[in-house]
């Protein structure tokens, strides 16, 4: 066990360069799961739900601001964090959490490797 929430979520931003322009799909996120504890991550369409999961589940690097997963770097542990959450991946599976049981087991340390393993 690690001192401190299993989810630990503060200042997490993510931009996109597109064509129109730079997109924010989050800007200075700050939560923390309780061990034990549910969560629902609501928020109309295009709010960043799934931009933010994909930033827990080390597929996607974060633009700023940090996340730990049982007290590790969600940027660059990514190897440690997908080890924890791989049983939460074999149950809701990649729609849900992002990442495939593969992607769990094959990429590499930092969230950089992650984005472009194979799924
Ligand atoms: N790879 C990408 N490139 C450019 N923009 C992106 C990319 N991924 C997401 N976005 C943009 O980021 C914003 C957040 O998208 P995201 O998919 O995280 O929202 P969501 O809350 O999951 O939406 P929904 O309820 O429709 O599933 C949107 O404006 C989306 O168009
Ligand atoms: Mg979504």
């Amino acid at each position: 066990m690690t001192a401190g929430p299993p989810i630990h979520v503060r200042g997490l931003a993510r931009r996109f360069a597109t064509r129109d322009g730079a997109v924010e799909a989050g800007r200075g996120i700050d939560f923390d799961v309780a061990r034990g504890e549910i969560v629902g991550l609501l928020g109309p369409n295009g709010a960043g739900k799934t931009t933010t999961l994909r930033m827990l589940t080390t597929l996607l690097e974060p633009s700023s601001g940090r996340a730990t997963i049982a007290g590790h770097d969600v940027g660059t542990q990514a190897r440690e964090v997908r080890r924890r959450i791989e049983p939460a991946v074999i149950f809701f599976d990649e729609p849900t959490t992002g990442l495939t049981r593969r992607a769990a087991r094959t990429c590499g340390s930092t969230s950089a490797d992650c984005a472009s393993a194979p799924r």
